[in-house]
């Protein structure tokens, strides 16, 4: 079961975090993994990890938000049966301390770089006959998290996205759903510890660890495996949902 042998998988932001458990699992069941990275380096690192456990990885330095690049980019992939849209920034601040640059950059990466490889990508699955996109939304696309305004809003995006898309080409056998993590420990969350809230960086963790009614943070590899189930055959049924892998956040936080 799960397989993704002979699958062509394309996964942005593979270099890091939920992204590299994404490429590395994807690998694991046989995919050739197309890590899209910003920071090329990580993703090498990641791929060269994947093909010395046998498996097959390509790394792309790109930047999602730059269209033209990911156009030509995907265009010279050519095959493409999975798209994961993985790569994202984060971002802390209300609609009144936001400032307009980092409402764009946030927005630039977040929903425009989703938007481009949708873009680039949708073309060439309707050539092959179908296909299969999990986008990576997030719980503040479902409930208000205090502090969390730019990022809210793209996560939003990314959850009307998935309806919109999965909606349209539903005749072309193309599924789109997306996963809405709770916290997960990856560097994404270190690094904004670490800026945001210098020399209490234990107590956040801890107080982030215990929002999820679970206890804990999640691991990339439990939001790895509901990528997996989306991305197989086996999930053939699914399309234009939003899965939660959230620890009880959404449902169980009374
Ligand atoms: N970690 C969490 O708690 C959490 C929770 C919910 C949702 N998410 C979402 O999951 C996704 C991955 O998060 P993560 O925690 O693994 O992050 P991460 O920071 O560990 O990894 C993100 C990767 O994306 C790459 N990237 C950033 N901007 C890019 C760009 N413009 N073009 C190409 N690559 C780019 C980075 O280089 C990095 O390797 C994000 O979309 C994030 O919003 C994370």
């Amino acid at each position: 079961m799960f397989s993704l042998k002979g699958k062509s998988a394309i996964i942005t932001g593979g270099g890091s975090g939920i992204g590299k458990a994404i490429s590395v699992l994807f690998a694991a069941q046989g995919a050739h993994v197309h890590i899209v990275e910003l920071n090329s380096e990580s993703g090498e690192i990641v791929a060269g990890e994947i093909r010395s456990n046998g498996g097959q990885a390509s790394v792309h330095s790109c930047d999602v938000s730059d269209q033209q690049k990911v156009v030509a980019l995907f265009k010279g992939i050519e095959k493409i049966d999975i798209l994961v849209n993985n790569a994202g920034i984060a971002h802390v601040g209300k609609a009144d301390t936001t400032s307009a640059e980092d409402f764009e950059r946030v927005y630039n990466v977040n929903v425009k770089g989703a938007y481009n490889c949708l873009f680039a990508a949708i073309p060439i699955m309707k050539s092959l006959g179908g296909g299969a996109i999990v986008n990576l939304a997030s719980i503040a696309a479902i409930v208000g998290l205090s502090d969390r305004f730019a990022y809210s809003m793209s996560k939003g995006a990314i959850y009307a996205m998935t309806l919109s898309v999965a909606k349209d080409y539903l005749g072309h056998n193309i599924r789109c759903n997306s996963i809405s993590p709770a916290r997960v420990h990856t560097p994404f969350v270190d690094g904004f510890i670490a800026k945001n809230y210098p020399g209490k960086e234990d107590e956040m963790f801890d107080k982030l660890s215990k929002s999820q009614p679970i206890g804990r943070m999640a691991k990339p590899d439990e939001v790895a495996s509901m990528a997996l189930y989306l991305c197989s055959d086996e999930a053939s049924f699914l399309t234009g949902c939003d899965y939660p892998v959230d620890g009880g956040f959404i449902k169980l936080n009374t």
